[in-house]
């Protein structure tokens, strides 16, 4: 099954097993709700896509997939470069001493604070979304009396098959310059004119979890043909192609994603031929894998309480977790499997929706799964949600995000702690006015 390619296993006790350690013990543990992450299959996914592009370039992972410090070391560890999309992502990556030369800042967005921070840091490449980034940069970079090499952000009207509120690169979007419009080739002309901007190429990303590749294959051929228009206009010779990320992975056990080096292929191919036919070098590549590296990586874990049946409609079994650990199928219609931890061989033997515990009756992280009978205190863990999800994860119905735990060779290493209430109540205030107000009252 799709679920088992890296350390995970139902071991002789019937008992979910993830790099070599039972689940249900790592649930008394730690406690519940729980991210639990293979270790080994992060860092296999990391070497996959390192050889896959090792003749072609560099692969960027995208930190927004999930972004600790310890994941941002793992990633310095394999010999990746690093995506990173916001001052948070980026003060994290250099809170664990990633080099800021590997780092490529994205964003659609990015504040003066955030510019700055990247300029003074001096990150490799700062991917420019905007004519107003533009000047900005700009600026910031005369007044540092620094050299900045950058990318442009085109957006290249492809429509890449996926949910639409993760497609990016259609015609309708709000990243990057607009290919059809004429708006690329002046973002060109206007970062050429500026004397503190190197212009190192051009960056696009289609969307995510996206499983067919001829969308890739599309963006890349448009990219291609415009860098020799560029070419003709300027006599400039793009050195580098960021493609983005967007390779899909499987959260049911039928979904059949392409794999890493179908995708590199691909992407590869109809660039060489495409540059052929133009006279254009290949130029060096960035990949910028978020979902593909991480997400098969990680297990959701919660604990089963209450249980709801309503005869001849549905059985709801509630689990302590849901919308504020994972939004994903709340907001993007996601669908998820189970295993039942600590029954995980078990026959399935009711049809049962696992909702979360937020006040909403949308907060549901599972519609109609076969599993095992359930009781409480079973122990659910859900794969593939490595990526999007404790990112994702917010306090609603102030509750508190989960723990993350790397697990590998039979130990457990917490690399993000489990937020208690004190953090929570960390940067509340009450107005002190009302102390004052409230005291002439009592007064009165
Ligand atoms: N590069 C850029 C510029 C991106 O915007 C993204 C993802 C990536 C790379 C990585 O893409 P990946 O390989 O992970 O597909 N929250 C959504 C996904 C949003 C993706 C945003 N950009 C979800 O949970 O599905």
């Amino acid at each position: 099954m799709n679920f088992f390619n890296g350390t995970a296993t139902i071991n002789s006790d019937n008992q979910l097993e993830i790099g070599g350690l039972s689940v249900p013990e790592l649930a008394a543990r730690f406690g519940t709700p729980l991210y639990v992450m293979d270790e080994m299959l992060i860092r296999q996914n990391c070497r996959l896509w390192k050889q896959a592009t090792a003749n072609y370039g560099t692969v960027a992972y995208a930190a927004k997939a999930f972004c600790t410090k310890a994941m941002c070391r793992l990633i310095h560890q394999e010999g990746l470069a690093l995506d990173v999309v916001s001052g948070g992502e980026l003060a994290t990556a250099l809170a664990a001493d990633f080099p800021a030369q590997l780092i490529y800042f994205n964003g659609n967005n990015k504040s003066a604070a955030e510019l700055r921070l990247a300029i003074q840091a001096q990150v490799g490449r700062l991917v420019v979304d905007n004519f107003l980034e533009l000047e900005m940069i700009e600026q910031i970079a005369a007044r540092l009396k620094q050299q900045v090499d950058i990318l442009l952000r085109i957006c290249p009207g492809i429509e890449a098959d996926t949910h639409e509120y993760i497609q990016t690169g259609q015609l309708d979007s709000k990243f990057g310059f607009t290919l059809a419009n004429g708006q690329a080739m002046a973002a060109v002309e206007a970062a050429l004119s500026k004397r503190h901007l190197r212009l190192r190429g051009l960056q696009y990303h289609i969307g995510s979890q996206i499983f067919a590749l001829d969308s890739h294959a599309a963006a890349a051929k448009i990219t291609v043909s415009f860098m020799a228009t560029i070419y003709k206009k300027f006599g400039l010779t793009l050195a580098e192609l960021d493609v983005g990320g967007g390779l899909g992975i499987s959260y049911l056990p039928d979904d059949n994603p392409a794999g890493v080096s179908d995708l590199v292929q691909t992407v590869v191919h109809t660039i060489r031929t495409h540059c052929a036919t133009s006279g254009l070098a290949f130029p060096t590549l960035v990949f910028e894998p978020g979902r593909s590296i991480v997400g098969p990586a990680g297990w959701a874990v919660y604990r089963v309480g209450a249980r709801k049946e309503i005869p001849g409609v549905r059985t709801y079994i509630a689990v302590d977790g849901g919308l504020f650990d994972n939004p994903r199928p709340a907001l993007y219609g996601s669908q998820y499997f189970a295993f039942v931890a600590n029954k995980a061989n078990d026959p399935a033997e009711e049809t049962v929706t696992i909702a979360g515990k937020c006040c909403e009756s949308g907060d549901i992280l599972i519609k109609d799964i076969a599993l095992p009978r359930l009781e409480p205190g079973d122990i659910i863990a859900m794969p593939s949600t490595g990526a999007y999800q404790y990112t994702m994860a917010s306090n609603y119905n102030r509750f508190c995000r989960p723990a993350v735990v790397f697990v590998n060779n039979g130990e457990a290493y917490t690399v993000v702690k489990r937020e208690t209430i004190e953090d929570l109540l960390r940067n509340d205030l009450i107005p002190r006015a009302w102390d004052k107000e409230h005291l002439l009252r009592a007064a009165r």
